[in-house]
């Protein structure tokens, strides 16, 4: 569809996408938004399409955020490669990228943090403290530049989605938040702008990552209600495939993410593992 391909508007700055979307909405377009930090992979496109199939312009953000990267992360090795990006984009039929840079964002003399607690300190914040301050500050800053109708997170980061979906309520801010599923690679591996760090040998180990949640799941459906017995179901697939820097197993509340001992509403297991220097998460839902 050359059209469409030449179609996307690339801004850069606040006033051209406060002027550009002042534009769609006097035309009486909704709008619909896709959050991104680029090197954009089918998890990322499946969120534009979500974002297209439900409203009628999407906007994409690319920002490497620097707050939620904590010291020794890897903010300054992430991939960065923008004209790849901006092609399949451009195939995908997003018609705007926002594509600010961090003064932009962060402009002199910004001091505002949102945290969102306890949720944002536990699990994936207990191991990278600051970590969801970050996301939920940067989030907060791009809904209300974009001021979407809608808004597309995946379940991937599931923590992060809960904490979005939370400080959106808690804000009162005016744009509905939605969830989309997990795309996966054949064999079971969640996608992830981080699984080209992966050598040969552990993208091989890490696919023991979703085979044991799945066979959580499966024991689940079959009538295992134990949290700490589809926990350790999971834990015994991934050490036995060699991954041993398990961070955390958890099965929690799928709405809350408080602690479930027993499962007795809508669950989810979810996981954050080291394989090899790459930190990976994943997670499946029990309902
Ligand atoms: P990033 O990791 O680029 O992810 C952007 C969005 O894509 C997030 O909503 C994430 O959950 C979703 N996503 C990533 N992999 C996915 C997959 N395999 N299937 C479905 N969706 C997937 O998450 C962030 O960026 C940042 O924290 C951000 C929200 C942009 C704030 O900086």
């Amino acid at each position: 569809m050359q059209s469409e391909e030449n179609d996307m508007v690339i801004l850069t700055d606040r006033n051209a996408l406060r002027a550009w979307v002042a534009q769609q909405r006097s035309s009486g377009h909704t709008l619909g938004f896709v959050p991104t930090m680029g090197a954009l992979h089918a998890g990322h496109l499946h969120l534009v399409d979500q974002s297209r199939a439900h409203t009628d312009r999407t906007v994409v953000s690319i920002f490497v955020n620097p707050t939620q990267f904590g010291p020794g992360e890897d903010f300054d090795r992430y991939p960065r490669i923008p004209d790849q990006d901006q092609r399949l984009l451009r195939q995908g039929g997003c018609h705007a990228l926002f594509y600010p840079d961090v003064a932009t964002i962060y402009p002199e003399g910004f001091q505002t943090t949102v945290r969102v607690e306890p949720l944002g300190s536990d699990l994936c914040g207990r191991e990278r403290p600051g970590h969801f301050q970050g996301v939920a500050t940067v989030v907060t800053v791009l809904l209300n530049l974009v001021k979407a109708d809608k808004a597309f997170f995946g379940l991937k980061d599931y923590q992060q989605f809960v904490i979005i979906r939370q400080l959106v309520r808690d804000l009162s801010m005016d744009v509905a938040i939605e969830g989309v599923p997990t795309v996966r690679e054949e064999d079971g591996l969640a996608m992830s702008s981080r699984n080209r760090y992966l050598s040969i040998e552990d993208r091989r180990r890490a696919t023991a990552i979703s085979a044991g949640l799945a066979a959580a799941r499966t024991a689940f459906m079959a009538g295992e209600r134990e949290a700490g017995r589809l926990e350790a179901i999971a834990r015994r697939i991934m050490v036995e495939a060699g991954i041993h820097r398990i961070q955390y197993i958890s099965v929690r509340s799928a709405s809350t993410l408080l602690p479930m001992k027993t499962i007795d509403s809508e669950g989810v297991i979810l996981t954050a593992v080291k394989v090899g220097s790459t930190r990976l998460i994943d997670n499946m839902l029990l309902m």
